[in-house]
C-alpha cells in the first residue's frame, strides 16, 4: 500500500453511533416486511474511517441512509455527539449539514443542467451561507480542482468522471461537514482515477480531521482506506476489527469466501452455495448457516457447533473498534489456531491507489 498520510489521532468517544438499528421495509404483495437492516451497533470516532462492506443487498445503503437521517429507524437509535438525532425538520436541516452524503456521479448526483459553481453552491443556498463564492473555490480546491474558477463555468459533459467525483465531494465540503457517507463513491472510475479519489478522501481526513464511513462491495478499497472494516451479511455486522486484522486474518467463514475470491488470494476460491440472502425470509440461527462453507464441510460438526449453527441466533456485534466475530466456529475453535492461520488468509490485495 502506498498510501500513508499521518492520520490525526482518533478520540475514544464515537461522533455517530447506531444502537441496536432495524430498519424494515413493507413486504411485495402484503409478505413478510424486509429485514434489511436487523440489528447493528457502529460507531464511528472523529477523524476515523469505517468502510462497510458486503455483497449487493446486505442492507449497506438502507444502514447509510439511516445513519444519514434519510431513513428513520423502524428501531434502535443514531446519535451524533452524543445526542440521539431529532427527526423534526430543522433539526434534520442542521443535521445534514454536518454529516454529508456523497453518491458517485453515475447514479445521477450531478444535474447534467448545472454548472459546476451551481453544483457546488447548491447546499450552501439550502442552508444560507455568507461568501458564496469563496466557500465555492475553497471547497473545489480542496477537492483539487485548482484553480477552482477555471471549473466554475462547465458543465458535467465537459468533466471527466474523476472530475465529476471531485464536484460531488466538493459540493459535500463546502458545508464544512464532521463526517461523510460515502457510498460506493469510486465504484465506476478507472483503477488510477480510483487511487486519485482514494487519496484525496484520506488527505481530506489528515487536514479537515474528516470521519467518513465508506461503502463499498470492494474489499481492496477498504484496505486502502480505511482505518476499521465491518462486514455486513443479510442486515448484521457480522465482523468487524482492524483492518489489517479482518483483511489479513478473517475469521468468519462468509469474510474468508469474500477475501478467497479477490485476484491476488492463496487458494482455491470459496463459491457459496445455496439461496442468495433475501431480507424477507432470515434464517433461523446463524443467518448464514444456509450458504456456510465451514457448516457445509463438516467441519462446524466436527468443532461440536453445528446445532448452534443452525438453530442459535447471535448477539449483535457491539459498535465499538474491538475486533469481533459473530460466528458460533470461530468463537469456538478458531482462536485456538492462531490469527494468521485461518481456513483462507489471502493477503490483501497489492494494487493500491498512488499518491494524489
Ligand atoms: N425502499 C425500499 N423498499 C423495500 N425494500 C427495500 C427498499 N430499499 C432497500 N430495500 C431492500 O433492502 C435490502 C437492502 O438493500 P440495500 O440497498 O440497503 O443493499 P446494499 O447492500 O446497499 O446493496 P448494493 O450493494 O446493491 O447497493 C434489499 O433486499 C433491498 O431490496
Ligand atoms: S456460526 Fe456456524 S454457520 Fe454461521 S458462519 Fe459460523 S460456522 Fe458458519
Ligand atoms: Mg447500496
Amino acid at each position: 500500500m502506498t498510501l500513508s498520510p499521518t492520520a490525526p489521532e482518533v478520540t475514544t468517544a464515537p461522533l455517530l453511533s447506531a444502537q441496536g438499528l432495524h430498519v424494515t421495509f413493507p413486504g411485495r404483495h402484503g409478505g413478510p416486511r424486509a429485514r434489511a437492516v436487523d440489528g447493528v451497533d457502529l460507531d464511528i470516532r472523529r477523524g476515523e474511517i469505517v468502510a462497510l462492506v458486503g455483497e449487493s443487498g446486505c442492507g449497506k445503503t438502507t444502514l447509510a441512509r439511516s445513519l444519514l437521517g434519510l431513513v428513520e429507524p423502524t428501531a434502535g437509535r443514531v446519535t451524533f455527539d452524543g445526542r440521539p438525532l431529532d427527526y423534526s425538520g430543522r433539526s434534520l436541516k442542521a443535521y445534514r449539514k454536518r454529516v454529508q452524503l456523497v453518491l458517485q456521479d453515475p447514479s445521477g448526483s450531478l444535474n447534467p443542467r448545472h454548472t459546476v459553481y451551481d453544483a457546488v453552491a447548491e447546499g450552501l443556498r439550502i442552508h444560507g451561507y455568507g461568501d458564496e463564492r469563496t466557500a465555492v473555490a475553497d471547497a473545489l480546491s480542496r477537492a483539487g480542482m485548482r484553480p477552482p474558477e477555471r471549473f466554475f463555468l462547465r458543465y458535467p459533459h465537459e468533466l471527466s468522471g474523476g472530475q465529476r467525483q471531485r464536484v460531488v465531494i466538493a459540493g459535500a465540503l463546502v458545508l464544512e461537514p464532521e463526517l461523510l457517507v460515502a457510498d460506493e463513491p469510486v465504484a465506476s472510475l478507472d483503477a488510477s482515477v480510483r487511487g486519485e479519489i482514494l487519496a484525496l478522501l484520506l488527505r481530506l481526513r489528515t487536514e479537515l480531521g474528516l470521519s467518513a464511513l465508506v461503502v463499498t462491495h470492494d474489499l481492496g478499497l477498504a484496505w486502502n482506506i480505511a482505518d476499521r472494516v465491518a462486514v455486513m451479511y443479510l442486515g448484521r455486522i457480522v465482523e468487524t476489527g482492524a483492518v489489517e486484522q479482518v483483511l489479513t486474518a478473517p475469521r468468519h467463514p462468509y469474510t474468508q469466501a469474500l477475501l478467497s475470491v479477490l485476484p491476488e488470494a492463496p487458494g482455491a476460491p470459496v463459491i457459496l452455495t445455496g439461496e442468495p440472502p433475501d431480507p424477507t425470509h432470515v434464517p433461523s440461527g446463524c443467518r448464514f448457516h444456509v450458504r456456510c462453507q465451514i457448516l457445509a464441510s463438516g467441519e462446524a460438526d466436527r468443532a461440536g457447533v453445528s446445532n448452534a449453527c443452525r438453530g442459535l441466533d447471535l448477539p449483535v456485534l457491539s459498535g465499538g473498534g474491538e475486533s469481533q466475530v459473530a460466528c458460533h466456529w470461530a468463537a469456538a475453535y478458531a482462536p485456538q489456531r492462531g490469527a494468521g492461520n485461518c481456513a483462507t488468509s489471502p493477503h490483501p490485495p497489492a494494487d493500491g491507489p498512488q499518491g494524489d
